[in-house]
């Protein structure tokens, strides 16, 4: 058997024997939005390190563990901090966790974090809905042998943040009178912030936000089939914008600042797009 699927399956047996639990939705939950696992009906968690064969979040400020339980009565699966490719590991271990959700049962994928704003009309706490990304600075989740079970070799890659949940995004942010920009999403691989010219190349290369995690993850999840959602945290302005020197303290402090609407916005969205508003 495929090594990378075998590793899954494990992955995945493992937590059906802990806390068989089908979610429908499934969320990752980039810097500031950690605490929303909190704000949801939780019927069990698993820590990733109780899982075989998982890897392991290293990053400060992540818990590292599935959350679940309901929003209203959305089954819901959370990842309580994700792994980054920064840290070390092989890309399919990166988004091995998005590949447990979908066999978990997840259909739908959202995709939350925090990003550098390199659109000039962006501000530091601004939320963006992320209607396509680039990723080719970071290796493709794909490369190796085809996993047949999850999705085709070749990948259409047309409509990976799907633009119908997208449209209803945008409608449910007005209705919660939430300010929604909407942009391209650059995956940088870190854990260094970009250089100014790294940042002008990005701009001229069409992208509005820059990040360290998502693009890969939308990748595996789209190649398995989910419906894809994202929505990024304007923390910063990227680097050379304003000519400050950027931080993770900045990062976080933004992040912190904006959880509240953040978490509104995720809310109101998972409900709208499983047609409960
Ligand atoms: N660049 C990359 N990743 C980030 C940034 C940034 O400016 N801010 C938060 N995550």
């Amino acid at each position: 058997m495929n090594p990378i699927y075998e590793k899954l399956t494990r992955c995945y047996e493992s937590i059906r024997q802990k806390l068989p639990f089908e979610p429908k939705t499934a969320l990752v939950l980039g810097s500031g939005l950690g605490g929303y696992a909190d704000s949801i009906r939780v019927e069990g968690s698993l820590d990733y390190q109780d899982i075989e064969g998982f890897p392991r979040s290293t990053v400060e400020g992540h818990k590292g563990r599935f959350v679940f339980g309901f929003v209203e009565d959305v089954p819901v699966v959370c990842m309580q901090g994700r792994v980054h490719y920064y840290e070390g590991y092989a890309m399919s271990d990166v988004v091995l966790p998005i590949r447990l959700m979908r066999l978990m049962g997840a259909e739908t994928l959202f995709l939350t974090n925090a990003a550098g704003g390199i659109n000039t009309a962006y501000e530091p706490g601004d939320l963006m809905l992320i209607r396509d990304h680039i990723s080719s600075l970071v290796p493709s989740p794909l490369i190796g042998p085809n996993l047949d079970a999850m999705g085709p070799r070749f990948c259409d890659m047309t409509d990976t943040y799907d633009a119908r949940y997208r449209s209803i995004l945008k409608e449910t942010a007005r209705n919660v009178g939430i300010p929604l920009q909407e942009g391209v999403y650059i995956q940088f691989s870190g854990p260094q912030y970009e250089t100014p010219a790294e940042i002008r190349m990005a701009r001229t290369l069409g992208a509005d936000a820059a990040g360290m995690s998502t693009a890969c993850e939308a990748i595996a999840a789209h190649h398995a089939g989910m419906r894809v959602c994202g929505i990024s945290c304007i923390t910063n302005m990227a680097a050379g914008v304003t000519g400050k020197q950027l931080s993770h303290a900045e990062v976080q402090e933004t992040a912190d600042r904006v959880s509240l609407r953040f978490q509104k916005l995720v809310t109101a969205g998972i409900l709208a797009v499983s047609g409960k508003s």
